[in-house]
């Protein structure tokens, strides 16, 4: 396994010109556009690169992409790879052990979610404070290597306080409605039962989506910062009759993109 990511690691290292970054960035759903703000940049695809899982799912592509945001080297993931596509926890979190290779320090995550709190409108976006993990495979099970991190890592600040902190700060300097919460981590690929999304706020979620706990936790291993967003996309509850669908997501995530991009950009600003 190290050998793999260290060999991935060389490779993109060969391939990329000027200085490795030490801040990462996976755009989940609504935070695609942040490609468009990042400068000099290089793509490399997902199918150039040694042992990456390639990305299925629509609306979402696969590349690495380097350059500069906000006048810091970043390398972003433009598409993930979900565990309800069928890979496993070595595959979907394959990407942030290559980051650790590569001497990232500081990771951002994204993703879509559905909101439980009752104070959530559609097109809120908020801070990931916490999770609750509920898919069915730990990404650390197995043989751990101690190189890469300690058997038993805390997650007691799997969310970096400093920076859930900042993003405050830049939310309120540009207007922005930025709400706090925990995000339950699920396997999907179904949406939650009315049942569902109130058994998850009544355990403590704020937020429920498909993602994002896997790699978070490989960051953490790894001894990395991490900073998580999620824009609430839909809602869920016991009277709450909605149905979500794939098309509305995209559609709210869409339309909370420019506040989610606001407060990556002002945060990496600020590293
Ligand atoms: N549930 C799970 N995942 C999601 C949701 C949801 O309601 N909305 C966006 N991703």
């Amino acid at each position: 396994m190290i050998e793999t990511i260290n060999h991935t690691a060389r490779y993109i290292r060969q391939r990329v010109e000027g200085e490795m970054p030490q801040i990462a960035i996976i755009l989940g759903t609504g935070l695609g556009a942040l490609v468009d703000h990042i400068e000099e940049k290089q793509y490399i695809p997902y199918a150039d690169i040694p042992d990456m899982p390639v990305s299925t799912v629509e609306g979402h592509q696969g590349n690495l992409i380097f350059g500069t945001l906000a006048g810091r080297r970043v390398v972003a993931m433009q598409g993930r790879f979900h565990y309800y596509e069928g890979y496993d926890m070595k595959q979907v979190t394959f990407p942030v052990r290559v980051f650790q290779a590569l001497g990232i320090k500081t990771l951002f995550v994204s993703n879509a979610a559905g909101g439980m709190n009752k104070e959530f409108k559609v097109g809120d976006i908020m801070t990931i404070c916490d999770h609750i993990n509920l898919f069915p495979e730990n990404p650390l099970r197995g043989r751990n290597y101690n190189e890469l991190g300690p058997r038993f890592p805390a997650m007691t600040e799997a969310y970096d306080p400093g920076l859930i902190a900042e993003a405050d700060v830049v939310a309120q300097e540009l207007g922005i409605r930025l709400m706090h919460g925990v995000y339950v981590g699920t396997p999907g690929p179904t949406f939650e039962t009315p049942a569902e999304y109130e058994y998850f706020r009544i355990i403590g979620g704020d937020a429920v989506g498909m993602s994002t706990v896997p790699e978070v936790i490989v960051a953490n291993h790894a001894g990395m910062r991490v900073y998580g967003i999620s824009v609430i996309t839909d809602l869920g509850g016991k009277d709450v009759r909605e149905v979500p669908t794939h098309e509305e997501v995209q559609a709210a995530a869409a339309k909370a993109q420019p506040n989610m991009l606001a407060i990556i950009k002002g945060l990496v600003g600020r590293l």
